[in-house]
């Protein structure tokens, strides 16, 4: 008790301290998109600088103008003297009588951050490195089910991953299968010097005794030293915003990454169009509440305005909060056919039969009268097909 007490009056002196507020006014760019001016004494664009609403990160930084414009909850980037920013629930950050503050300090920003998860810093020891490999060998669970579905062959078949994490390597196994990959993340990972090399050569030695592939994807990366394009293709947007040509591929893979997507019409609308007709999507979405996954519905009882905020200032890692049987009508509005939905996580009974209650009694949530039949599934494999 009384440590957490120091703790939190340490955390409001150093913020006292390390943070300034960011001058007014804000004009609005565009979109949701405003920009503030700084002081000319600052650090380029490429320095730590931390944006915060009422004290709490934004981020993503360093996010592309038009993204900041289209997308705003919360991404922001710095160029010189002007932060293009936007708010985590895309109110107006003059009138939504909130605080906005900056700090240039990097020991704040070692601590936290706006940076997206797939470009932290990652551990380089043995164990890590071989649970890292092993994580990356669990994604032989996209071919298996190419084999369930009757895709026998991934040779020349091209493939998109969307939100492949910080190596690839679900997506360069398929590579190794012989598909032609393509990757999608609006924050994809750059190639670290001091983990990529250690992590892709002791990957490539375990793919190797895998019959059916050949390593030499994983090779050409580490003779590069890069994410080369020509082994994985990589897109820099969100999949709500994808700017490639229509029908361009047969398979469309994705693992716990519906669930951060920040508008799920959009998202399946796009993948629609750029799935070749007779093409197949499969989607493992993870239903839950990412902040605490033993209590994986509690989002579900904040009010609409409340949980803008609360994803736009998670970044979007809290979860969308979107239930499964509204996934899949998207999905069909879309143009695609449900082919399968197979469960993958069910809640608690007992944790169902304490929050309940609770949730038909929070008068302002959208969710306060959904069946309980539909609040049981956490997650969900889905498989499409465009016809
Ligand atoms: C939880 S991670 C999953 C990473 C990997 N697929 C895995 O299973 O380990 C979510 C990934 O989705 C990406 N992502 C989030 N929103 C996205 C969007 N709108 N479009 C594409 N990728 C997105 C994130 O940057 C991240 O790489």
């Amino acid at each position: 008790m009384l440590k957490q007490f120091l703790r939190r009056q340490a955390q409001s002196f150093a913020y006292r301290l390390l943070l300034r507020n960011l001058p007014k006014p804000y004009e609005h760019v565009g979109g949701y998109c405003w920009r503030s001016r700084l002081p000319r004494s600052l650090p380029k664009a490429d320095s730590t600088l931390l944006l915060f609403e009422d004290r709490r990160y934004l981020g993503p930084a360093n996010s592309r103008r038009k993204h900041v414009e289209s997308i705003g909850r919360g991404w922001y980037r710095h160029d010189d003297e002007v932060i293009y920013f936007s708010t985590p629930d895309n109110t107006d950050p003059n009138t939504n009588r909130r605080e906005y503050s900056y700090s240039v300090s990097s020991w704040l920003h070692t601590r936290n951050s706006g940076v997206a998860n797939n470009l932290l810093h990652r551990e380089v020891t043995d164990s890590a490195i071989a649970s890292d490999v092993e994580y990356a060998l669990a994604g032989s669970k996209y071919r298996n089910v190419c084999h369930e579905f009757g895709i026998h062959d991934l040779v020349d078949k091209s493939i998109l991953e969307l939100g492949p994490g910080p190596s690839c390597a679900w997506a360069l196994l398929m590579a190794c299968y012989g598909a032609s990959v393509s990757v999608v993340d609006p924050y994809p990972a750059t190639w670290d010097a001091s983990y990529h090399p250690v992590f892709l050569s002791a990957f490539r030695n375990a793919v190797a005794d895998l019959p059916g592939t050949d390593v030499s994807p994983i090779s050409d990366l580490l003779e590069e030293q890069d994410f080369s394009e020509h082994v994985i293709c990589r897109h820099e947007e969100p999949v709500e915003l994808l700017e490639m040509d229509g029908e361009s591929f047969d398979i469309v893979f994705s693992n716990a990454v519906g669930e951060h997507f920040f508008d799920c019409t959009a998202a399946f609308k796009q993948l629609h169009r750029v799935t070749k007709t007779g093409g197949w999507g499969f989607h493992w979405i993870d239903f839950r509440d990412h902040r605490d996954f033993q209590t994986p519905l509690e989002y579900l009882s904040m009010s609409d305005a409340e949980f803008a905020r609360e994803f736009g200032l998670r970044r979007g890692e809290i979860g969308n909060r979107w239930r499964a049987n509204e996934m899949s009508a998207v999905i069909e509005q879309a143009g695609f056919e449900v082919v399968r939905r197979e469960p993958t996580i069910q809640a608690e009974s007992t944790y169902l039969e304490a929050f309940i209650p609770r949730l038909r009694a929070s008068g302002s949530s959208r969710y306060r009268d959904i069946p309980a039949a539909e609040l049981q599934r956490l997650g969900e494999l889905v498989v499409l097909r465009k016809h």
